[in-house]
């Protein structure tokens, strides 16, 4: 039996990704409590669906600390103060420091609109559509010190048209990326993830008990 882990979400946007995994928890596949959404920007959509859900919502404005490492102390001193064990970055468009990685090492989780090591950064499906790939997609992955570089725990594949554009893209994408995030969101929650390193090597990330792809979903 899966234990119920105690998620902090942090998003900048609209929420969908957000709103999945609201979703996930309440229709029983995710076995998680989102303890907190914290919003570093006023008006934002996400911040509604947490008050419609009734989960606490914080907003702390990035633009009101000296620092980035300032802002992230006070991220942290909110996530702790509520129990979080997984930090799930839902569209949050800030990078991290080292307070933050500190307090949740390899315990900060991100989602990315493109088939990591492909297209990091910003505008993902616009690099993708520039670069003219057939395939693209989103990754989950736990976040270190780099742009979009730490290890990656799934990915779903999306395929790209002639006629795509960014829109289009996007839209496919993010559908893609609110199945993937609350089913890699549960191995968390059940203790299957774990992280490997062998010697002068990246780290990987093994997903216990899964089947022999375990991180890719088809489509
Ligand atoms: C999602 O596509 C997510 O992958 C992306 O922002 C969007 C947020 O949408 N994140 C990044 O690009 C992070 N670099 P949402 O607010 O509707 O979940």
């Amino acid at each position: 039996m899966a234990l119920v882990i105690t998620l902090g979400v942090l998003a900048s946007g609209s929420g969908t990704n957000f709103q999945a995994i609201l979703d996930a928890v309440a229709a029983g596949r995710l076995d998680a409590r989102v303890a907190v959404l914290v919003c570093n920007t006023p008006g934002a959509g996400a911040i509604e669906r947490a008050r419609r859900a009734g989960v606490e919502g914080v907003v702390l404005d990035h633009r009101a600390h000296a620092s980035r490492a300032a802002f992230d102390a006070a991220v942290v001193d909110v996530l702790r103060a509520r129990g979080v064990e997984l930090v799930v970055l839902a569209g949050f468009m800030r990078l991290l420091t080292d307070v933050m990685l500190d307090a949740y090492p390899m315990r900060v989780v991100n989602i990315h609109p493109a088939l990591l090591p492909s297209f990091p950064g910003t505008h993902a499906q616009k690099q993708a559509l520039a670069y003219g790939v057939r395939v693209t997609g989103c990754t989950v992955h736990l976040v270190d010190r780099g742009t979009d570089t730490g290890p990656i725990v799934a990915q779903a594949a999306v395929a790209v048209g002639d006629d795509d554009d960014e829109e289009s893209l996007r839209t496919r994408i993010l559908a893609r990326e609110h199945e993937l995030l609350p089913r890699a969101l549960q191995w968390f929650a059940e203790g299957r993830v774990t992280i490997e390193q062998a010697p002068g090597q990246r780290p990987r990330v093994r997903v216990r008990g899964a089947g022999p792809a375990p991180g890719v979903v088809e489509g």
